[in-house]
C-alpha cells in the first residue's frame, strides 16, 4: 500500500476514507482535518481561550498536541479521581499529563478530588445509591460539573474535551436502542452554552476513529496511559464499541455515516421540540449557582451534602 500524497510505503490504511498514508503526511493530514473541522462547525476561533479536559489518556494528550501545533492559545484541565487501587490508575495519567505540559511549557490545572472535596470518586461511589455497583455515574456527573466550573471560574471561552468517533457513535447507538429522544437532542461536537453559567462545550476530535487517534498518539511519541480506567471493564460503552467494530469490518464508513447522518437529521429539525424543552427547563443550583436540569440542588450538590 502506498501512500496517496508521495507514494512512499504507507503506515496506515483508511478504509473508511479510501485513503493511506506515509508517517509523515498522516502526522501533517491529522491536524490539517482538526482546524478544518473547528473551522466547519463553528467551534472556536483564535481569539478565545481554550480549556483542553486532559485525561492522561490518548484522545486528549493527542488533541492538546494538535491545538499547540495549530497555534490555539490553550490550557489543560486534569482532574484526579483517586482511582487508584490496583494499577494506580489516577496517580499514573495524572503524572503523564502532567510530563506532557510540562514538556511543552504549557499550562496544567489540577483538581484533585481527595484535597478539593475530601473524598475520591470510588469512596463518594460508595456511599451514595447512585454509585452502588459501579462508580462510573458518580465519576460522569463530577467530571462534567467540575469541568464546567474550572473553565467559567478561569474566564475560558470553551472546554474542549478528547471524545473521538468511536465514543460518539458508541453513546448514540445506546441513545438509540432505548430511544433516549431528550439525550440524542443533546448530543452534538458543539454544545453551546444557552444558559448563564454554562461553558461552550466542543469534541475537536470527534470525526476521526479511536485507530487514527491512537496511531497519532503513537507516531507522535505521545507518552499516554494505555489502561482503560479499571471500572470500565465490562461496561455497555467496551460493548457497543465492539459490536461496532465488527460492523465496521465488514462495512468500512459505517460509524461515521451513521453519525454524520444523525447530526443532518438533526439540524432537519428532527429533535427539535426537544431541544427548545432542554434550553427552557434549566434551574440554577440553590446551593453552588452552576446550572442544572433539577430544581433545587444539582446533582452533584446532592451526592456532595449526602451523608
Ligand atoms: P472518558 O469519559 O474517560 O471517555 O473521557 C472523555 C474525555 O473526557 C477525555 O477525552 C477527556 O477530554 C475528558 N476526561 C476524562 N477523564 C478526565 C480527567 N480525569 N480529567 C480531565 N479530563 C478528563
Ligand atoms: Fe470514571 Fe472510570 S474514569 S469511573
Ligand atoms: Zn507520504
Ligand atoms: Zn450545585
Amino acid at each position: 500500500m502506498k501512500c496517496r500524497k508521495c507514494c512512499q510505503k504507507a503506515i496506515i490504511n483508511m478504509r473508511q476514507h479510501r485513503l493511506a498514508m506515509c508517517k509523515e503526511h498522516f502526522l501533517d493530514w491529522v491536524p490539517e482535518q482538526v482546524e478544518r473541522f473547528i473551522h466547519k462547525y463553528q467551534m472556536f476561533s483564535r481569539q478565545e481561550q481554550i480549556l483542553i479536559a486532559v485525561s492522561g489518556g490518548k484522545d486528549s494528550l493527542a488533541l492538546w498536541d494538535i491545538l499547540f501545533r495549530l497555534g490555539f492559545e490553550s490550557d489543560g484541565l486534569y482532574i484526579g479521581l483517586g482511582i487508584d487501587e490496583g494499577i494506580h490508575y489516577s496517580e499514573k495519567s495524572g503524572q503523564l499529563a502532567e510530563a506532557f505540559a510540562n514538556t511543552r511549557k504549557l499550562r496544567l490545572l489540577t483538581v484533585n478530588m481527595r484535597d478539593e472535596y475530601g473524598e475520591t470518586i470510588p469512596q463518594i461511589a460508595d456511599r451514595t445509591t447512585r454509585g452502588q455497583g459501579k462508580p462510573c455515574s458518580v465519576c460522569g456527573l463530577s467530571k462534567r460539573y467540575i469541568m464546567n466550573r474550572i473553565a467559567r471560574q478561569g474566564g475560558y471561552h470553551v472546554l474542549a474535551t478528547g471524545h473521538n468517533l468511536d465514543d460518539e457513535v458508541a453513546v448514540l447507538f445506546g441513545n438509540t436502542l432505548n430511544w433516549e429522544v431528550s439525550f440524542m437532542s443533546r448530543q452534538s461536537p458543539v454544545l453551546e452554552a444557552n444558559h448563564p453559567g454554562l461553558v461552550r462545550k466542543v469534541k475537536p476530535l470527534f470525526r476521526f476513529s479511536e485507530r487514527e487517534v491512537a496511531a497519532y498518539a503513537l507516531l507522535r511519541g505521545i507518552d499516554y496511559i494505555y489502561e482503560e480506567c479499571p471500572h470500565a471493564v465490562g461496561s455497555k460503552s467496551i460493548f457497543y464499541k465492539e459490536i461496532l467494530n465488527r460492523m465496521e469490518e465488514k462495512r468500512p464508513g459505517s460509524k461515521l455515516i451513521f453519525y454524520l447522518s444523525f447530526l443532518k437529521a438533526k439540524e432537519n429539525g428532527l429533535f427539535a421540540n426537544h431541544a427548545q424543552e432542554q434550553v427552557l427547563s434549566l434551574n440554577t443550583c440553590s446551593s453552588c449557582g452552576q446550572p442544572t436540569t433539577a430544581s433545587g440542588e444539582c446533582s452533584f450538590c446532592r451526592i456532595m451534602l449526602k451523608q
